[in-house]
């Protein structure tokens, strides 16, 4: 097999078989085929696509570059949940306990965050001493004893994809949606899930842009989902401002601390109930969402959820002791309020640009290997629809230095968009199974 061929065959916009995905992909993670003919073929594939076939065997291929997580050792059904990635997203942080905290196991391996988006072993580790590579062993039986574990990816975890992704980065690539797809749901197979909830962002913070490309996305990985025998699930949510009010670490491990103790912003906390219920039913705990949504609201108000997730902390060797003080979080030096210079109704909030203002503080990286400042971020005061009045707060920046703040202060005020028409916000457009 000669990979100027298959360059050729999709060129022409023919069906790559199995055998020639394999062939690639394989080649290409061993460093036998060179950088310059893959993306070639990216290209190839990002104008002529690829069938849902062709989908499913690159999932396969790049899952299977690496190893394969076993957790046959955990009880019941292991269901995974990703997110493509938002601003001020702490879903998980209040999610994965609360699902545990109904016995149901949560083996989740998650992701540091990059530009304007977080991650959720960042913040993971305001909680001192908290450690996220956890060997195979040790992942599987905290899993067995408290029901949750949550890990860092490995570098052996679906390897070709990473070096895809880097090269798609770089060749303008990235934004096609059979690429996208096979790219997440080769990690999700690789973490060794029985089902997968996917949360599908759409809007100005997020990936895809528009409605229809979140929906063409969401389609194409629960259809590679149903052809690899895992149930998947998907939930479009907008992310045409932040999720909650806090974007940063320590302040969105406290927001999540809130809405474990059941006073959480109402937007997290939806979209929490919304993708726990489809992780629930889908563990079979469940007969119906309505059903799973009220055990879920239980948990969040008789303290389980938040034992759940002292339980987890205190496995991993972290501390403890800010869950319920949160006085102990990290916090910054100074604090910058920004008032309204004028009356009436929040209109947009620009994630985007909030997320790359949180990082221009030091709550995210530049780069792979930038260093975060924990403490630092922004809080919103006001969300879409919001009445304000002249002079009222809209958010404070929380920062170690005080220029950086200034700074941040005067470009904040330009994303927060206030009009005369009240407009309502709607966070979840549609599930799509
Ligand atoms: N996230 C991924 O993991 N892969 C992509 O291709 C895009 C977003």
């Amino acid at each position: 097999m000669r990979m100027y061929d298959i360059i050729l065959k999709k060129r022409r916009g023919l069906e790559l078989t199995t055998e020639e995905i394999n062939f690639f992909v394989n080649g290409f993670n061993k460093d036998e085929i060179p950088d310059y003919q893959v993306s070639s073929l990216m290209m190839a594939i990002f104008f002529k696509g690829m069938n849902k076939r062709e989908t499913a065997d690159l999932t396969m291929a790049m899952a299977h570059s690496g190893d394969i997580l076993d957790l046959s050792r955990i009880e019941g059904i292991k269901v995974d949940k990703h997110s493509t990635g938002g601003v001020g997203d702490s879903v998980t942080l209040v999610l994965a306990p609360l699902v545990a905290s109904l016995g149901i196991p949560v083996a989740k391996m998650s992701g540091r965050g990059l530009g304007h988006t977080g991650g959720t072993i960042d913040k993971l580790e305001t909680f001192k001493g908290f450690s996220v590579e956890l060997d195979n062993d040790t992942f599987i039986n905290n899993v067995n004893n408290i029901k949750i574990a949550i890990a860092g990816q490995t570098k052996s975890l679906a390897p070709a994809d990473k070096k895809l992704y880097a090269l798609r980065d770089v060749t303008a690539t990235v934004d096609n949606i059979s690429l996208i797809a096979s790219s997440i749901m080769s990690k999700k197979i690789a973490s060794g899930a029985d089902a997968i909830v996917l949360d599908v962002k759409v809007g100005d913070g997020a990936f895809m842009k528009n409605l229809q490309d979140a929906k063409n996305l969401a389609t194409e990985m629960v259809s590679i989902g149903e052809q690899l025998g895992r149930k998947t699930v998907a939930i479009i949510s907008n992310m045409d401002q932040p999720l909650g009010f806090a974007i940063g670490n320590a302040l969105e491990v406290k927001e999540a601390l809130d809405t474990l103790k059941g006073n959480g912003p109402k937007d997290l906390e939806e979209l929490v109930l919304e993708i726990g219920a489809q992780m629930v039913v889908l563990s079979e705990k469940a007969h119906s969402v309505e059903e799973a949504k009220k055990l879920l609201r239980e948990n969040l108000t008789n303290g389980k959820a938040l034992n759940k997730l002292k339980e987890l902390v205190e496995s991993q060797g972290g501390d403890s002791s800010s869950i319920y003080n949160e006085e102990l979080l990290p916090k910054s030096k100074f604090k910058l309020i920004i008032n309204s210079d004028r009356e009436g109704y929040i209109s947009k909030i620009l994630s985007e640009d909030v997320g790359l203002l949180a990082m221009e503080l030091g709550a995210g990286r530049k780069t792979k290997d930038s260093k975060i400042d924990l403490a630092v971020g922004i809080v919103l005061k006001k969300k879409i629809g919001d009445k304000v009045k002249k002079g009222e707060e809209l958010a404070t920046i929380y920062c170690n230095s005080e220029e950086a703040g200034k700074s941040v202060l005067s470009k904040l005020k330009d994303v927060i968009i206030i009009s005369d028409v009240y407009e309502e916000y709607k966070l979840i457009y549609e599930i799509v199974k």
